[in-house]
């Protein structure tokens, strides 16, 4: 029996231009299926920037690494061999599926995993690769655990972090500019930034900051990828929150932090969700917009929102040049909230 949540589906949208939507058909033919789950594997996904390498989670507490690069090694070397070497609980169905359409290729081929990663005591809720290499990755459960792994050296954890947090970790992510800081968001509400050579202290985890901005469960954090020190966090409270982590500590922040009594790093707040914010991510070609997911199923009776939005940028330049250009639009911004 092959339930899909097991199953990690890879999809060309080059190839996808092909295949016509089906009214009334259920699904679509991935390219590729990655196979080595136990179990649900729902939340935890990631990508290589550097290398055609595939990581998820699960529920099975495992992390699991593939190279679609196996798959199109496969293909070069044996051409005929585009078919399906696994996935035998669906190949009837899914024959009979090709064979109604005009798709002759059959089967959706499968590959194995390069590696299987053993660490954490409860369910895996993320997982990154290091900006920098492929072999490298680290991931965050329920057992509050931040994991770093090392494919070079085994697939025993290359460092454990314990009690990364005071309750289940949701969400990781690896600063693309500077290698060795890692953020973590937690049921604790918090986001937590660490410092790769100095990840524990007496077997604990020992954060170079605990970020306190949210009043429910941290879901996302992401990195800019346009400034190194600022980051985003989205939390079942509804909030989308954006810190600078150099601003921590200085005197002069920047006008943003109109939020009142903002902790320290908090320069932006967007509130404009109904409901938990689950997921987000920076436009990388536009480096101040975002988009942002909410799950407004208890709020609306069902669905979500999505979000396109972008940070003025009067939040970034220092408060002395902000302050004398709204000074000029006083009566206009006066006129127009009153
Ligand atoms: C590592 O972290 C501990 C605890 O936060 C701190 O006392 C120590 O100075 C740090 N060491 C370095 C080399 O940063
Ligand atoms: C991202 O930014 C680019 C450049 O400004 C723009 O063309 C594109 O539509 C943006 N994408 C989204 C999803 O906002």
């Amino acid at each position: 029996m092959f339930s899909l949540l097991m199953q990690v589906l890879i999809w060309d949208v080059e190839t996808q231009p092909n295949r016509h939507a089906v009214l009334g058909a259920s699904t679509s033919r991935p390219d590729l299926i990655l196979t080595g789950h136990k179990d649900n594997a729902e939340f935890a996904l990631a990508m290589s920037p550097t290398e055609p390498f595939v990581l998820s989670g699960g529920k099975d507490r495992y992390v699991v690494l593939w190279s679609i690069q196996d798959h199109i090694s496969t293909l070069a070397a044996d051409p005929g061999s585009a078919k399906s070497p696994g996935s035998a609980g669906t190949n009837n169905k899914q024959s009979s599926k090709a064979a109604g359409g005009n798709d002759k290729t059959g089967d959706s081929p499968s590959i194995e995993p390069r590696g299987v990663y053993l660490g954490h005591g409860d369910t895996v809720e993320d997982v990154t690769f290091c900006p920098s290499s492929a072999q490298e990755f680290c991931s965050v459960g329920d057992d509050s655990c931040l994991i770093l792994w090392d494919a070079r050296t085994g697939s025993s954890p290359a460092i454990k972090v314990e009690k990364a947090h005071h309750a289940d970790l949701h969400c990781v992510d690896w600063n693309p500019h500077d290698v060795n800081l890692i953020l973590t968001g937690s049921a604790d509400n918090t986001v937590r930034m660490f410092d790769r050579r100095n990840l524990t202290s007496g077997g604990v985890g020992s954060p170079v900051h605990t970020f306190e901005g949210h009043n429910a469960a941290v879901l996302c954090v992401q990195w800019s990828p346009d400034k190194s020190s600022v980051f985003g966090s989205s939390a079942e409270d509804g909030i989308l929150n954006i810190w600078d982590h150099e601003k921590i500590g200085r005197k002069i922040e920047t006008v943003g932090s109109k939020v009142p009594n903002s902790p320290p790093g908090l320069f932006f707040r967007h509130a404009g969700h109904r409901d938990k914010v689950v997921d987000f991510h920076w436009n990388s070609s536009d480096p101040w917009t975002i988009v942002s997911v909410s799950d407004d199923g208890e709020s609306t009776g069902g669905g979500g929102t999505l979000q396109i939005w972008r940070m003025i940028d009067l939040i970034y330049r220092p408060e002395e040049e902000v302050l004398a250009e709204l000074d000029k639009f006083k009566s206009h911004i006066l006129s127009c909230t009153s």
